[in-house]
């Protein structure tokens, strides 16, 4: 599909864009778990609308990204951080740098909401280009098995994660869908 002229807008998410998201959730993944995590987390009473955040091109909605907040928790003590999970591009909108440009914003808006960290479990090969390491090197624990690979975290203040070892706490929403 040729939309490369359309102008890209990438901006928080808004009530109308509710559906255009679930949809293109359940198409990038192939199934309907991403988008009910979307929609339970939308519901929750930690979700920051903010950190929800939209691709827009053409007036149509072709990408989403979401930053909920975690615990990284150990027996010192709790430091807050904030999950980027899940992201998703429209199939026929894929590499064409809407996810990149989708990361870059959701990340300044994280920074710019107080967040020192962000954690992700995703494509080893695509979150490093943001800076993204992996996590268990920096002394960072899942609360469920994983390929260590996928396991990657990023400070968004440098030196963030020194001294902060721990497991990783999601909330209820991560656990049940
Ligand atoms: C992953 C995803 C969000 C990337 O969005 P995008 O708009 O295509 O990303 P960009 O155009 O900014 O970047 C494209 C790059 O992503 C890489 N990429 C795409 N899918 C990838 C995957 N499964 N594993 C590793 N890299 C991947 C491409 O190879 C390309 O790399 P290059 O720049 O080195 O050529 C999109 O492919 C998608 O929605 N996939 C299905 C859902 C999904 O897997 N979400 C992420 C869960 S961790």
């Amino acid at each position: 599909m040729d939309n490369a002229g359309e102008t890209l807008v990438i901006r928080a998410e808004a009530a109308g864009d509710v559906h255009a998201v679930r949809k293109l959730n359940k198409k990038a993944f192939k199934g309907n778990s991403e988008s009910k995590l979307v929609d339970a987390i939308r519901e929750a009473d930690y979700f920051i609308p903010g950190l929800s955040i939209v691709a827009e091109k053409g007036g149509k909605i072709v990408g989403h990204i979401l930053f909920s907040p975690i615990k990284i928790k150990d027996a010192a003590g709790s430091t807050p951080a904030l999950s980027l999970a899940p992201m998703a591009v429209l199939p026929e909108y894929q590499n064409q740098g809407i996810g990149t440009a989708l990361v870059k914003y959701g990340l300044d808006e994280c920074r710019k909401s107080g967040y020192k960290i962000v954690v992700v479990v995703g494509h080893a090969g695509y979150y490093p280009r943001f800076g993204f390491v992996k996590a268990g090197g920096k002394g960072l624990k899942l609360p469920f098995e994983a390929p260590d690979e996928v396991f990657m975290a990023l400070e968004l203040a440098p030196g963030a994660l020194d001294g902060v070892k721990g497991t990783i706490e999601y909330p209820r929403e991560f656990h049940t869908v």
